[in-house]
């Protein structure tokens, strides 16, 4: 094969992965995702604006500190792999095995972080206590 050939394609190539990483990471930390799922025997409260991209580049949170694919006990997740939204393992209705219902999931997940803070003494502006701090008002 000629060598005009390769460098053109290699050329190419870098083009297209330079590319990919652009949109993977354009795509990847949405700035702000309102949480607002379906399927709840009741929706009670309103949805959610997460402030996404503040607790990852602000508060220095690890993308695994939330996403997680868990093999034998363990978070396998890495940065860069496909994330799955929590309802697709986690059931809206019931606990199904050992696999938290989405409600409790989302609870456990958030206020528990902000639980260690507040008795850390290092925050006072997480949510915890008062709902609408985190739901929006349902009009
Ligand atoms: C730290 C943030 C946070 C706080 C504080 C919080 N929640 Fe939530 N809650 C969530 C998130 C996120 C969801 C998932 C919302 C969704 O899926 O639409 C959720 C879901 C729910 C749901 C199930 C969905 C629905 O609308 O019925 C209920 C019920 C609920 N929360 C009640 C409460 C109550 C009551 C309080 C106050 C005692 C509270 N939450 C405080 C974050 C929070
Ligand atoms: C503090 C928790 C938290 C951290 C840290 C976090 N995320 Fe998320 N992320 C979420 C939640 C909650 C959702 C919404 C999931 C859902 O709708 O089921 C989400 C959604 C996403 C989505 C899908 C957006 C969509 O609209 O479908 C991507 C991609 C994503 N996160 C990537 C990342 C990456 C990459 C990092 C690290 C740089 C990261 N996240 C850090 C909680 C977090
Ligand atoms: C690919 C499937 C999958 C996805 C997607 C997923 N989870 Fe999980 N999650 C699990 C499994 C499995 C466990 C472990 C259950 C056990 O203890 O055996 C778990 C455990 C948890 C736990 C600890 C146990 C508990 O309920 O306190 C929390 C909190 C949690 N998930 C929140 C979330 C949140 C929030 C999201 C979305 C950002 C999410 N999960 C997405 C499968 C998933
Ligand atoms: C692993 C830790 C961690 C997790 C998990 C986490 N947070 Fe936070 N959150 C923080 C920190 C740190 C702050 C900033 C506290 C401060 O500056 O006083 C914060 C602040 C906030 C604030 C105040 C506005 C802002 O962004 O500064 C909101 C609202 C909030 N979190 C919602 C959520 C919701 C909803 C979830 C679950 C989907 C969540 N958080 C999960 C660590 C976490």
């Amino acid at each position: 094969m000629n060598k005009k050939f390769f460098g053109l394609l290699s050329v190419i190539l870098m083009g297209v992965v330079f590319l990919a990483i652009g949109v993977l990471t354009a795509a990847d930390v949405p700035d702000k995702v309102l949480i607002n799922n379906e399927g709840y025997a009741a929706d009670k409260k309103g949805p959610v604006d997460f402030t996404h991209k503040k607790h990852t580049a602000d508060h220095k949170v690890a993308c695994a500190e939330c996403h997680h694919v868990i093999k034998d006990g363990k978070n396998v997740w890495k940065e860069g792999e496909a994330v799955h939204k929590c309802k697709e393992c986690h059931d809206p209705i019931e606990k199904k095995g050992s696999v938290d219902k989405l409600q409790n999931a989302y609870h456990n997940n958030c206020k528990d972080c902000h639980k260690k803070l507040a008795e850390g003494g290092k925050t006072t502006t997480a949510p915890l206590k008062k709902c609408n701090d985190c739901h929006q008002k349902k009009s």
